[in-house]
């Protein structure tokens, strides 16, 4: 027995979470999160306003730390990125749909982003499940994606125009990930390529992928599939990078957005 509270967003991704606060959480209340967090893609979870020092204490019942190496880290907390739009910024960090660290060999299993200043209007944040656009796909397509790997770059961020400076030392091997994946504990099968970091299909040239996996961006991040987050002070999210994408909205140019986010560390994908 909990005390959460579990409101769905939409038919196919995520939930708003209530009844708990997550710093004084007990065991059996943070399995509960886990396990919504791997129904659901992404769990949302109002009125946390957690301290850093907490925010490390939640992203660590989940895995170790997997800190990224091109944002800026929080003064003092380097295990904390900071997700930061100036007023003056027309773009965002991850403003386009994407999922986080895919470029790595062990890409993150998931990610906590915690409201620490969010705009008057806009700054939401979508979310669209790679397991039900997988369930979507028809039988030949899926049966084609079953057989191919796809590569994936971290090169995205030498050209960043988001206030990410990433030095060189920063940048490594491209990886290789199954197009479709399994979930690696509940085995759903999800769609893994994303717009940000994938650049071809294994085998392929980039102009021969590039018509399916614009077929596929296209496909996956459709309406049906999504769910909107509407941010709210001392607000936290926490995405399962297998299951879901995300896209960060651009829409309140003059305006401050300040969020601290977690990665956590994941495991080689397999098919
Ligand atoms: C991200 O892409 O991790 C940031 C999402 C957001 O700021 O809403």
């Amino acid at each position: 027995m909990t005390d959460w509270h579990i409101k769905r967003l939409s038919g196919h991704c995520g939930a708003r979470l209530t009844g708990v606060r997550i710093a004084e959480a007990r065991e059996a209340e943070l399995d509960a999160l886990r396990a919504a967090l791997f129904e659901y893609g992404v769990v949302v979870l109002p009125d946390q306003n957690l301290t850093p020092d907490e925010h490390i204490r939640l992203a660590k019942h989940f895995g170790p730390i997997d800190i990224n190496r091109f944002f800026t880290p929080v003064p003092d907390h380097p295990m904390i990125a900071e997700v930061r739009t100036r007023a003056d910024q027309s773009r965002v960090i991850g403003g386009t749909w994407h999922t986080d660290h895919s470029y790595d060999p062990a890409p993150a299993m998931c990610s906590i982003l915690s409201a620490q200043q969010i705009p008057p209007y806009g700054g939401d944040t979508h979310f669209a499940s790679m397991s039900a656009a997988c369930a979507a796909l028809s039988g030949g397509l899926r049966k084609t994606l079953e057989g191919l790997s796809a590569w994936h770059s971290d090169s995205t961020f030498a050209n960043s125009k988001v206030g990410i400076k990433a030095s060189k030392e920063a940048h490594r091997d491209p990886a290789l990930h199954p197009v479709l994946i399994r979930h690696p504990v509940t085995g759903a099968q999800a769609v893994y390529v994303n717009g940000d970091f994938t650049t071809h299909f294994d085998g392929w040239t980039p102009e021969e992928s590039a018509p399916l996996l614009d077929y596929l961006y296209r496909f996956v991040t459709q309406p049906i599939f999504t769910c909107r987050l509407v941010w709210e002070e001392g607000m936290v999210a926490i995405w399962d990078n297998r299951l879901v994408q995300h896209y960060a909205t651009a829409d309140y140019q003059g305006h401050t957005r300040l969020m601290h986010r977690i990665t956590v560390q994941g495991v080689p994908l397999t098919g």
